[in-house]
């Protein structure tokens, strides 16, 4: 297999070339680009993406699914239609050292095609205040008795902290295992930066309430917490959470219950407990999708979580009655922000030999966030 290689700092291409082209014109040269590379080049998407997007996608799946897939994919370059933490792990899980001499030296490059494509919930944890935070609980409670959980929406200097310490990166999808897993070495984690994904998970283990402090970054007094409730604490929960989930409200849930008896609620556990508590099921998106697929034909349904996924699953299953859960639109406008324009500018940059934003972490963070990040896959 060749690489592709880089053969200017310029691109080939300026974005302002693609904007406004007709998607018929996009989709026939996003093809063509495909056709030319061929395996060199794999296309993720996450189940976030918009349709159009998803339809170019050579892999799609849930967080947990795509960062296995990135990290086990023998190709050069990865074009990764999600945000900017997803690109971030396929970098660190295909270009680990030993990866890279199996390789005899190539990297594979890992491309996001619009570097504004963040998460608001990974930026509401910065890596001066995590490191903050462990040295002030650090003056109350032992921090070798702690485990550093990092939900894998953050930055890869966040999954480093955690590589450093001990520590290890979850999912939606695995987080209670990661839990187990960390309760076997300590008897406290600190969980950031989703609270509701750390809060929902710990009380579905038998944890209580009254032992998750949530840490406040922005509080300089203990994150806004006594010394006696970080005493207290199995799990103390980073003040974070998804922009898009917290939309979902209890009284949305007991109106379909009004209006469609029998209807089930389906949710993502970034939602706030009021609403994870009375769903009826709980899961990543890769488990949301599974559940409708799997179900009987005439099932009734209400989806907590992100709105392209929930329309697309309208669309593939017809048999299925299928609603979203909120009466206003909760979509991820950061996922959303990948396009046709976009991904085409990306991939004839790609062809082109001038490759554009391209996601790299330094070798030093990527070590460090790989050694957190094969303790969550080494867990299966
Ligand atoms: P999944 O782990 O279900 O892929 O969720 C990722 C995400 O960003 C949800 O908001
Ligand atoms: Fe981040 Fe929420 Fe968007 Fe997921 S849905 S990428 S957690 S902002």
């Amino acid at each position: 297999m060749s690489q592709l290689t880089q053969l200017s700092d310029a691109p080939s291409f300026d974005f302002k070339e693609y904007r406004g082209l007709d998607d018929k014109v996009l989709n026939l040269r996003i093809k063509a680009v495909k056709q030319n590379l061929g395996d060199r080049l794999v296309i993720l998407g996450h189940h976030y993406q918009q349709d159009g997007v998803i339809a170019h996608a050579d892999l799609r799946g849930d967080s947990l699914q795509l960062s296995q897939l990135a990290g086990e994919r023998d190709c050069d370059a990865i074009v990764f239609c999600g945000v900017h933490f997803m690109a971030e792990t396929a970098d660190i899980v295909s270009n680990t050292p030993e990866k890279i001499e199996s390789r005899d030296g190539r990297r594979v490059t890992v491309m996001l095609p619009d570097m504004a494509a963040g998460c608001s919930m990974a930026d509401m944890a910065a890596i001066n205040q995590v490191q903050d935070a462990w040295d002030d609980i650090g003056e109350v409670i032992d921090t070798n008795d702690i485990t550093p959980v990092t939900y894998i929406n953050s930055a890869a200097s966040l999954k480093a902290f955690c590589g450093r310490h001990n520590g290890i990166v979850c999912t939606s999808s695995n987080a209670d295992r990661v839990l187990r897993w960390a309760f076997e070495r300590t008897s406290r984690v600190l969980f950031f930066p989703d609270q509701h994904l750390g809060r929902n998970t710990a009380l579905a283990m038998g944890i209580e309430d009254s032992q998750m402090p949530v840490w406040n970054p922005y509080d300089d007094d203990l994150g806004g917490n006594s010394v006696q409730q970080m005493k207290d604490s199995r799990v103390i929960l980073w003040k974070g959470h998804c922009s898009v989930h917290q939309m979902f409200k209890p009284e949305h849930v007991h109106d379909f219950r009004d209006k469609h008896p029998g209807i089930k609620i389906l949710v993502h556990p970034e939602c706030p407990r009021e609403v994870n508590d009375i769903a009826d099921i709980s899961g990543s998106t890769g488990k949301i999708l599974k559940t409708v697929q799997e179900a009987p034909a005439g099932t009734k349904w209400a989806i907590g979580t992100e709105l392209h996924l929930v329309n697309r699953l309208k669309q593939e299953h017809p048999e299925q009655e299928i609603h979203f859960l909120s009466p206003v639109m909760c979509m991820c406008a950061t996922m959303y922000r990948i396009d046709l324009a976009h991904l085409c500018w990306t991939l004839e940059n790609l062809a082109a030999g001038t490759p554009v934003n391209v996601v790299r972490v330094d070798e030093e963070t990527s070590r460090w966030s790989d050694v957190a990040l094969q303790r969550m896959l080494d867990l299966g």
